[in-house]
């Protein structure tokens, strides 16, 4: 079957921070992709608003270099790029500037059937600022809707007050919290392989499964952020990416798909996760920083060297959790999280791992019966494989072997696999916020991780180092094979995977 492109209304995206990182890379590529699909086309607007001095004719320049380094050259048609650019424009606006805001305005339509939506695409200390002038300049309207991107906070308090203050000018319904985790094909596919197959649902729970792995493991650095040495893998990943997968494993089935009746559920997997505080941080948190490599032939810096000449730093690039969801259906499973930078490999996955099964009756074959294991792929190479028991062909006995049943999208579906910033882009026009995080979800999770964050600042927990390049430091190992368990061994070897 191939993707069925449903045209969304035409807009005004103004998104602020329009010359940064995100922007270049994810946002005006992913745009393009919608627009290179027949989503929308040139009545909609992309307003880019930023501090640096631009004119319309710069920004444009921005945003086509953006689409030729970041969108696939085979996607790239050139009138349909030039119309695509034609559809950018740019404000220079430092927020408290009046002037600039008054620009702004002008740029926007006045016409109910425009849907206007601010992209928020700023550190949230502007947040404030630019609320306060979308609520007093008049750019609000009841169908304008405000993106908000990450770091939502940096604790609960924190979260509490940037939510309080973008709550002054826009409803909940307005408001769209992104992770962007949520709009990866895969994890969207965790929802239908749950509950659109009969299969898994009767066996989703503590009398059929042994516990569950959740890995995002990065091979890049941290590259000397700033926005990272201040955040680390904790904040930056656990609470909001990592968090989110294992709510959708762990919710109960939703009544519908409908973004509240999702949104309930997962906040009452957030609200049933044991805390982990005082001597249980030590216990079930790993955290690690990663060190370099200086051997002959490959030359890798460690953190502190990213961070600049002398640096000291405490923050993590790893984490590892064993976590558990205090209701019925998870009684006695941990939850295994981890995530880290320069890591082996860049894979991101979720593994259930069934129980044994409860009498074999092979007592004369080579080899024992495995469990079944269930490894739903995020990235690279998006998938499913369902490890299963078989006999191994041939004569010789009764030999069993554990194979993969192997759902490969790559090989299944032709076409080509949305980034996540796609989705959730027109999701914001189209009005649906399934896939985005609702305010209560958000201190949830803070709430859970900082009784963490606070012990490690306490230095309840040692930060480990860990070489580049490797699965992170031996003490997630022992984590996970304490209660006689091991990570998910497939990750070594890429040709198995
Ligand atoms: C972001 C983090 O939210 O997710 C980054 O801030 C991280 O540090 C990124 O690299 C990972 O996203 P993805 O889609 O590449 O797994």
């Amino acid at each position: 079957m191939s993707a069925r492109i449903i045209p969304v209304d035409p807009f005004d995206y103004v998104v602020f921070g329009a010359t940064g990182d995100l922007s270049q890379r994810k946002l005006i590529p992913a745009l393009y992709y919608r627009f290179y699909d027949g989503q929308f086309d040139t009545n909609s607007r992309i307003i880019g608003v930023s501090r640096s001095e631009m004119s319309d004719e710069e920004f444009q320049k921005f945003a086509r270099d953006a689409v030729n380094e970041f969108v696939d050259a085979d996607h790239i048609e050139p009138q349909m790029l030039d119309d695509f650019i034609g559809c950018f424009s740019y404000i220079a606006n430092d927020v408290t500037d009046r002037d600039g805001w008054a620009a702004l305005s002008d740029r926007l339509r006045n016409d109910p059937s425009v849907v206007r939506a601010f992209y928020l695409a700023v550190a949230p200390f502007l947040f404030a600022p630019i609320c306060d002038y979308l609520s007093s300049q008049n750019y609000w309207t009841p169908d304008a809707r405000v993106v908000l991107e990450k770091p939502l906070g940096h604790n609960l308090q924190s979260s509490v007050e940037i939510n309080d203050t973008v709550a002054e000018v826009f409803r909940e319904d307005q408001v769209y919290r992104i992770d962007h985790y949520l709009g990866k094909e895969t994890v969207q596919n965790l929802l239908a392989l749950r509950f659109a197959n009969a299969l898994f649902e009767p066996i989703w729970n503590s009398a059929h499964i042994d516990h569950i792995q959740i890995t995002a493991a990065e091979s890049v650095g941290a590259g000397g952020r700033s926005y990272y040495e201040k955040s680390g893998a904790l904040r930056d990943m656990v609470q909001n990416h990592l968090l989110q997968l294992l709510c959708l494993v762990a919710m109960e089935p939703p009544a519908s798909d409908e973004a509240n009746a999702l949104r309930d559920e997962k906040l009452k997997v957030l609200r049933a996760l044991k805390p982990i505080v005082g001597e249980t941080v030590h216990k079930q948190t790993v955290r690690g920083q990663y060190r370099g490599v200086s051997a002959e032939d490959t030359k890798v810096p460690s953190y502190v060297e990213e961070l600049g000449d002398g640096a000291t730093s405490n923050t993590e690039t790893f984490v590892a959790i064993k976590a558990e969801v205090e209701n019925w259906r998870w009684n006695g499973v941990p939850f295994y999280m981890r995530t880290g930078k320069r890591m082996a490999r860049r894979a991101s996955e979720i593994v259930i791992q069934f129980r044994e099964i409860p009498h074999s009756i092979f007592s004369r074959t080579e080899g024992a019966p495995t469990p079944n294991r269930l490894v739903i792929r995020l990235q690279p190479d998006e998938g499913v494989k369902l490890f299963l028991m078989i006999k191994d062909p041939g004569p010789g006995g009764m030999r069993l072997r554990q194979v993969p049943l192997n759902l490969s999208f790559a090989d299944t579906f032709t076409q080509r696999t949305p980034e996540a910033y796609e989705r959730l882009l027109m999701d914001v026009v189209r009005g649906n916020q399934t896939l985005f995080m609702r305010r209560d979800e958000l201190e949830a999770a803070w709430a859970w991780i900082d009784p963490i964050r606070e012990a490690w600042d306490n230095d309840a927990t040692p930060l480990h180092g860990y070489t580049s390049g490797t699965w992170g430091p031996t003490s997630s190992v022992a984590l996970i094979e304490r209660d006689g368990r091991t990570w998910h061994e497939e990750l070594d070897d890429p040709k198995a995977i």
